[in-house]
């Protein structure tokens, strides 16, 4: 097993800490594997001028599986994602076919008070957005700001998709769907956009080699709002890149934090890249308080996923759910009844709970 660990910026190198240690000790002499450090994002641009760097991608090219902390830094959002930190975890998506984003909605029972939405709204949820992440509105040219002939500049990106592009992803939420409830629900916006019309009739017709599974159709405007008034319609949600992102973060404040949410995201086959959902949250960074959770059911999920070590999977969030349930609580999640922990000691916990 060849891993690529890319802690990446603002609170990564923390919590790809603890991911680190809790794989190490569940892995432990049993199997042989290699972790292979990588620099990306702004730790990369720190150390040789360029966010995602040759050397970068040649380790997550060899790779089976890729760890990743998280990856931007403060003022991206004034440059283009060509050079900025987080595009390079763009690239990187888009370079190796990275286009199944997997993320799991299932807050743990002894947070269900953490959520801001009422108890019986959020108990026994248990959804998963499967979202595109190598096409879409991140990625269609044109893209770009321009200067309009009145001098006034515009800014112009592409919402595109070919039909092997939703084909592919489609796939990806009826075989998901098919190993769980059998229920998908293709979120589009096919009353205004052709791209979305495309979509929708593409995932209808995959549809017909999944009789066994139930699929519905939503716009993505109702698909937020029902989300928010009764998220456990829901079982495998499949949607566009971008309305991915926004449902995927709004989908884990269910879960009391975005602290708690790991994430798969495969191309074809067995490689994937495993990353926390929550980003660098720079306000945080070296300060051992953020949460690494998501980042140890990070490292679950390559297991499994990458790996088929599925045993091994399930120790590892069995110990999470033990130390959950004992009450040690990093301040993201903190009730006055928990007892709070920093990073590096929630870590420890789990892996001491693992058995
Ligand atoms: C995510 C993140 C990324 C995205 C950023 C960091 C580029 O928000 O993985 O959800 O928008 O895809
Ligand atoms: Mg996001």
């Amino acid at each position: 097993m060849k891993i690529a660990v890319f802690p990446g910026d603002g609170i990564g190198d923390e919590v790809i800490g603890e991911a680190v240690k809790v794989l190490n000790a569940a892995l432990g002499s049993s199997y042989e594997y290699e972790l292979v450090k990588g620099l990306i994002g702004g730790a990369a641009m720190a150390a040789c001028g360029e966010a995602l760097p040759a050397r970068t991608i040649a380790i997550a090219e060899e790779a089976d599986a890729i760890l990743l902390g998280g990856c931007g830094l403060p003022g991206d959002e004034t440059m283009s994602s060509d050079v900025s930190a987080t595009g390079a975890l763009l690239k990187l998506r888009k370079r190796l076919n990275l286009f199944a984003n997997y993320r799991p909605v299932k807050p743990h029972r002894a947070l269900i008070g953490a959520s801001t939405l009422k108890p019986e709204i959020v108990r026994d949820l248990d959804l998963v957005v499967v979202r595109e992440t190598s096409s879409g509105l991140y990625f269609g040219l044109p893209r770009g700001i321009s200067t309009l002939p009145g001098g006034e500049r515009a800014g112009t990106n592409t919402l595109t998709y070919s039909e092997s592009e939703v084909e592919r992803i489609a796939r990806a939420g009826f075989e998901l769907a098919r190993r769980r409830t059998g229920k998908l629900t293709s979120v589009d916006k096919a009353n205004v956009l052709e791209s979305m019309v495309l979509w929708r009739d593409v995932v209808s017709q995959v549809s017909r080699e999944y009789p066994d599974v139930a699929l519905s159709h939503l716009y993505v405007d109702a698909a937020a709002m029902e989300l928010m008034r009764d998220p456990k319609q829901f079982d495998v949600m499949v949607t566009e890149n971008l309305f991915g992102d926004i449902l995927s973060d709004a989908a884990a404040m269910l879960t009391g934090s975005i602290g708690m949410l790991p994430s798969a995201t495969m191309t074809y086959g067995r490689k994937g890249l495993f990353e926390p959902v929550h980003g660098t949250a720079p306000d945080i960074a070296g300060r051992n308080v953020a949460n690494p959770i998501a980042a140890i059911l990070s490292a679950a999920m390559m297991l499994r996923m990458s790996f088929g070590l599925e045993e091994e999977a399930i120790r590892i969030e069995q110990a999470v759910d033990r130390v959950l349930d004992s009450g040690l609580r990093t301040q993201d999640i903190f009730t006055p009844e928990g007892e709070l922990v920093g990073t590096t000691q929630m870590g420890d916990a789990v892996v001491a709970a693992l058995v």
